[in-house]
């Protein structure tokens, strides 16, 4: 039997946890031509819910186009995707496509021939940056007469949509608001990982999405429902585990989805391979197992710091919960001063490799990581 836990990609179907109110209330939202920003940290499952709501709601009618802005480096490359994408998703008529392509103004269409043989019909970016907001616009409104006369509606889901920033963000955004707030056969997802820039675009009056929408914040799978997804499979695969051992997974993980399928993904291999038994050992022993496992990585981050960002890593890592600003803490690490210590966090943080929690504390991104430094400390401890 393969394993169960996947990790990395999208999880689809049976390898798919929960998540049921978050698909209900994103269903009956786009149902009712709703606009939605969902907002959650990093690997809390947010791509892997939308297209798990895009099965849905293709099940029940609806036209979904999918869009993650990671896959546009610039807007004119955006505005051909969301032009090619929207339409592609309501018009499946190779010929009705090209044509429709054609008529459009601001955007050139384009045959590519598949590795299949099958020939698809594409947009091809235009140069200039201000027409690209144009053919942005026209792509919507495009879509807009096209669900129209289809009578359909048309779901459209905006991935990693924080990163609209980097196309000159709010004049993007206004031109955007005009057209969809225009629209009747539209409905909108804007999800993110960046908590503050998502926010800032729904909450701050001065911005273009101000009050565009409602924010969905996705937050840990509930532990009754993730504890019955992880036990229903382990019975499948004939590994007993006793319930307070897979709490202690999820405590390992943070909760976060990304982090306890990873756990439980090692966790099954050992037990498969030890005759299907779960010992609380075993469960200690598998964060370290996938810092292990992650270790080329690790060792890239580490060459790509500074070694007083080195030292505060290796404080931090031995010290979690800590107050870097502290003088106990300082002393205890021997590093400091205050300023210096400030200067490495801001940089970590940057990274992606620090944040700072809502309390004001401090903690690695990733779990994994504090153990592979700390692993790697007490072995050249070792050989000292
Ligand atoms: N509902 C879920 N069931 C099982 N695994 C999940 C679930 N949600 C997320 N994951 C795990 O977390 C990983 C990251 O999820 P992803 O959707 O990419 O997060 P995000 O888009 O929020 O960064 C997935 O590859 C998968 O292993
Ligand atoms: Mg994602």
């Amino acid at each position: 039997m393969e394993n169960p836990f996947r990790f990395g990609g999208v999880v689809r179907g049976p390898y798919f946890a929960d998540r049921l109110a978050e698909m209900d209330e994103l269903t009956t939202q786009m149902d009712s031509l709703g606009r939605v920003f969902l907002v959650s940290p990093r690997r809390y499952g947010k791509t892997c819910l939308l297209f798990n709501l895009m099965e849905r709601l293709l099940q029940k009618g609806m036209a979904v186009a999918f869009v993650d802005l990671n896959a546009h480096p610039d807007l004119p490359s955006l505005a051909a995707g969301v032009a090619q994408k929207l339409a592609g998703s309501l018009e499946t008529d190779m010929d009705k496509l090209v044509k429709l392509f054609s008529s459009m103004r601001r955007l050139r269409p384009r045959l590519a021939v598949g590795p299949d043989g099958g020939i698809s019909a594409g947009l091809e970016a235009v140069s200039n940056r201000e027409e690209a907001i144009h053919a942005l616009i026209e792509g919507l409104a495009q879509a807009e007469a096209l669900a129209a006369k289809k009578k359909k509606k048309l779901v459209v889901i905006m991935d990693e949509f924080f990163d609209i920033q980097k196309y000159d963000g709010e004049k993007v955004e206004k031109a955007m608001r005009s057209e969809i707030q225009k629209q009747e056969h539209l409905s909108y997802i804007f999800s993110g990982s960046e908590a503050s820039v998502m926010l800032a675009m729904v909450n701050d009056r001065r911005r273009a999405f101000y009050k565009m929408g409602r924010v969905m914040s996705l937050g840990p799978i509930p532990r009754e429902a993730y504890l019955e997804f992880i036990e229903g499979w382990l019975k499948k695969g004939g590994i007993h585990a006793k319930r307070q051992e897979l709490v202690r997974i999820l405590e390992l993980g943070g909760d976060i989805p990304y982090n306890v399928q990873r756990l439980c993904h090692n966790l099954w291999e050992a037990a498969m391979a030890g005759q299907g038994k779960v010992t609380p050992s075993l469960v200690e022993s598998l964060p370290e197992q996938i810092a292990r496992q992650d270790s080329p990585h690790y060792e890239l981050i580490w060459r790509s710091v500074t070694p007083s960002q080195r030292s505060l890593l290796m404080a931090l890592a031995q010290s979690p919960g800590a107050r870097p600003f502290s003088r106990d803490f300082q002393a205890r690490h021997g590093i400091g001063p205050s300023s210096s210590i400030k200067a490495s966090l801001d940089s970590l943080m940057k990274k992606g490799i620090v944040i700072q929690e809502p309390g004001g504390l401090y903690r690695f991104t990733d779990i994994f990581f504090p153990r592979w430094i700390q692993s790697m400390s007490q072995a050249k401890a070792g050989m000292a």
